[in-house]
């Protein structure tokens, strides 16, 4: 059966409409996974479920073990990941609720755990020119171009350590750098699916205007309330793009 998963981000902690028939909590040689992964059958398609910041919302952007997310996934014979990130919005079309495709990352993290190679188990030097699977991304925006869902096709993510949200003038300088959205939880994740080749696209919900870009303040209650509305719009695109595999 062929294996698709999809990692949660922050307003997606379970799969709508779905029944779960497997629960796999194993170990990695890295530790646990952020929580158990939930497994359900489509037709000939088994479709895997890892929300990235545990079951619930616990584990900030910094802290979580990408290594155990992507290794576990690569345990049980997954081929492609579709990571669902909630982001800010820089440029002018990242509009707040808007779900973007992006086909480019700029990574700004440090100090995070961020090869299998150090214990042999990838090859250090892996192409990244295109960060994000063409295929995938395709089959995203049919997905969405299906559902009439509200689009960016392309985009370049900046991906911060955080857990703070950033100054207006690191946004103003990220925008200079080339990038229209910022978030948290792009890589290492994006690099390790591609150390042990497994496809893989991001599915970015915009949910609120980054740093500086709006007169209003960012505040938590006006994420969450994007995050609701846009997420039930994730929810949808997702469930279309398993039925088109599937
Ligand atoms: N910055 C970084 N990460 C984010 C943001 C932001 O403005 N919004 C959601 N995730």
């Amino acid at each position: 059966m062929r294996k698709i998963a999809i990692i949660g981000g922050s307003g997606l902690t379970e799969l709508a409409g779905l029944e779960i028939v497997d629960t796999l909590e194993r170990d990695t040689p890295w530790g646990m996974p952020s929580a158990p992964i939930t497994v359900t059958h489509i037709n000939n398609l088994e479709v895997l479920f890892l929300p990235r910041h545990g079951n619930p919302h616990t584990i900030l952007p910094d802290q979580i073990n990408y290594r155990a997310n992507i290794w576990a996934l690569h345990a049980a014979d997954v081929s492609e990941i579709i990571a669902v990130n909630a982001v800010g919005g820089i440029t002018q079309a990242m509009t707040p609720r808007r779900i973007v495709i992006p086909d480019q990352l700029i990574d700004y993290t440090h100090g995070r755990a961020a090869t299998f190679y150090e214990a042999g188990l990838a090859e250090p030097h892996i192409d990244f020119t295109h960060p994000y699977s063409a295929s995938l991304r395709r089959q995203l925006i049919v997905a969405a171009n299906k559902t009439q869902a509200d689009i960016v096709a392309t985009a370049t993510y900046a991906v911060t350590q955080g857990p703070r949200l950033e100054t207006a003038a690191e946004i103003l300088r990220l925008e200079k750098d080339g990038n229209d959205i910022v978030g948290m939880t792009s890589m290492p994740e994006a690099s390790l699916a591609r150390e042990l080749a497994i496809d893989y696209a991001c599915c970015a919900l915009v949910v609120n205007w980054a740093a500086g870009k709006s007169d209003v303040a960012i505040t938590m209650a006006a994420i969450e309330h994007n995050l609701r509305a846009g997420m039930d719009k994730i929810q949808t695109l997702m469930a279309m793009l398993i039925n088109n595999k599937s």
